[in-house]
């Protein structure tokens, strides 16, 4: 058996209590990215049922999504779309607002990011109540986008977000679950 199947990628993710607030445990993935072997397997893992089905293009959201949306987008020979926080990107954008767990937040990205019908796959480190990829999926959409799927190393299913995103019509891939 190779070494690698020994891996528990859970066990690479950092948990920080209390941050950045009480009450809440952090999930670091800053250890799993500093680990080669965690790095590959995540980056493997994710993409491994989109392999095949014609992406066009990663769409990762700032700034962890970056991280894995860049790597994932090399695999898939896809291209990549950055999904930035308000007032970061030159061209002409297109906005929307989404819930966090306190209060709102503003995401966008160009508006000539994708072409109608062109097939993305949706990319970021963690979903918790799922507001960021809510936003990110409509705002692609609303550009003509066909929103594949979205993937995520870390769910915390009991905020609800990955239900959330599939009740939008888009399947949802995680690959390690914190209760
Ligand atoms: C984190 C995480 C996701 C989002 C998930 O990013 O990387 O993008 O929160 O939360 P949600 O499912 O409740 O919307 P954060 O907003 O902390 O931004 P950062 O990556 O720029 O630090
Ligand atoms: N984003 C939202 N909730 C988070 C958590 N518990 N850990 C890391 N990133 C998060």
């Amino acid at each position: 058996v190779p070494e690698s199947h020994a891996m528990n990628l859970a066990d690479t993710i950092r948990a920080i209590p209390d941050y950045p607030k009480p009450g809440i445990t952090f999930r670091d993935i800053t250890t799993l990215l500093g680990d080669a072997r965690a790095f590959r397997r995540a980056v493997d893992e994710l993409v491994q049922p989109f392999a095949g089905l014609k992406i066009a293009k990663i769409a990762g959201i700032e700034a962890r999504g970056f991280i894995l949306g860049g790597a994932v987008a090399h695999q898939l020979s896809a291209g990549f779309i950055p999904v930035r926080k308000k007032g970061k990107l030159p061209h002409e954008t297109v906005s929307i607002t989404y819930s966090l767990e306190y209060g709102t937040d503003e995401i966008e990205v160009h508006k000539d990011a994708v072409k109608r019908g062109e097939r993305v796959l949706l990319v970021d480190d963690l979903i918790a109540t799922g507001g960021t990829a809510e936003g990110a999926v409509n705002l692609l959409s609303g550009l003509g986008a066909e929103v594949v799927a979205a993937c995520f190393i870390v769910d915390l299913p009991d905020l609800g977000g990955a239900d959330k995103i599939r009740r939008l019509g888009v399947p949802v891939r995680t690959l390690v679950s914190f209760a």
